[in-house]
């Protein structure tokens, strides 16, 4: 239900209003221009018209409409003044000064029906029109920023395709070091410690929105020095265990530096986030040498990585209904994978007991 404020110094006239309105909307009294702007603030855009007096103790009328200009919301929120005044310059000076509509007391029930209806329903559109062309003109900000960005740094393509290639290449050793152990493992205990192996290259468009959020200009060398995540590996295990198995063995090769290593799953995030993040340093060699690039690994089983999916796609939608709720509900499902997956283990142990 839309909600609509009514303004006025006279306890018979706000009775009046709220009996006629209160069926079709939700009803805020104030009874002087103090309370009418305590209220605004209070609902802001949630209020959909204000009916408003002029003569009202402590703070008029006029007074109300001048704060709600200061404020920016008198061209979101219709305001239909209600007066006893005849005079044609009071009239005059309040369209002047920005409200809606004009009704005189004493005033005919069905026809302030009409006109409130009327004054919402156009700001209803004229807000929704103001909000798509505001998305709009920020969409177009963004490209426009995006093209300034390639426009610039066209000079800067070879260097930074070749980093790319570079950060491409240290993927693909990430990936088959994580490969040769998973084929040794499978000989020797006849299992494979991780499922599979999701790679991704963060797109130039993120790199550029990362660099923007750390307040650092978009050079090929902030990319090199400043970003961790340009080339991300993401292990999907079957078993916690496993994780750290493979972690470890992977992080004592002798050709890799380990530069950071957040252990999320003994430390869970407090939305429910678990994972074993490392950030390392892999040499890739070129044909005339040998650099050193930056790795994210993830590791997490496959319950996890179901979880982290799932949870991802509430950070990218906005206007979530009840987000508060499916927040609660996903802590509560990484809860029972905590559990499951050592369930999962526990069983795997026996089962492995047994064949022995
Ligand atoms: P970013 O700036 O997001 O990279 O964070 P960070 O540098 O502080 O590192 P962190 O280890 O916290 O996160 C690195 C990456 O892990 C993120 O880019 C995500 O891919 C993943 N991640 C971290 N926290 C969450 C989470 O709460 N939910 C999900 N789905 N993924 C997460
Ligand atoms: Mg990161």
């Amino acid at each position: 239900m839309q909600r609509i404020l009514v303004v006025d110094d006279a306890e018979v006239n706000r009775e009046l209003l709220l009996e006629m309105l209160q069926g079709d909307y939700a009803v805020e009294l104030a009874e002087d221009g103090e309370g009418a702007v305590r209220k605004l603030q209070e609902y802001q855009y949630e209020i959909a018209a204000l009916l408003l007096d002029l003569q009202m103790p402590r703070m008029g009328g006029f007074a109300v409409i001048r704060e709600m200009e200061r404020c920016g919301w008198l061209n979101r929120i219709p305001v239909l003044v209600i007066s006893g005044e005849q005079a044609a310059e009071v009239e005059n000076q309040c369209f002047e000064m920005g409200v809606s509509d004009f009704i005189h007391k004493p005033f005919e029930m069905s026809i302030v029906k009409n006109r409130i209806k009327n004054a919402v329903e156009l700001f209803t559109y004229k807000n929704q029109l103001e909000q798509r062309v505001e998305r709009q003109t920020e969409r177009l900000r963004r490209q426009y920023q995006i093209i300034q960005m390639q426009a610039e740094k066209l000079k800067e393509a070879k260097p930074f395709h070749d980093l790319m290639m570079q950060y491409q290449s240290a993927i693909m050793e990430v990936e088959t070091k994580l490969r040769i152990l998973n084929a040794e493992f499978s000989l020797k205990y006849n299992r494979n410690p991780f499922e599979s192996i999701k790679s991704r290259l963060k797109s130039p468009e993120s790199i550029y929105d990362k660099l923007m959020r750390k307040g650092l200009p978009a050079s090929v060398e902030n990319i090199k020095e400043k970003l961790a995540d340009v080339a991300g590996v993401r292990v999907i295990c079957s078993f916690p265990d496993d994780i750290y198995r493979l972690a470890d063995l992977f992080i004592r090769q002798d050709d890799i530096i380990l530069l950071k290593r957040k252990d999320y799953i003994k430390n869970p995030k407090s939305n429910g986030y678990r994972s074993l993040h490392i950030i390392i340093e892999i040499p890739v060699f070129l044909s005339n040498e040998k650099i050193y690039r930056k790795v994210e690994v993830q590791f997490r089983t496959i319950a996890m990585d179901f979880w982290a999916s799932l949870e991802h796609k509430l950070k990218y939608k906005k206007d979530v209904q009840n987000a508060e709720e499916i927040v609660k509900k996903l802590k509560a499902c990484a809860d029972s994978i905590e559990v499951l997956d050592y369930q999962m283990q526990e069983v795997r142990n026996e089962i492995d007991r047994a064949k022995e």
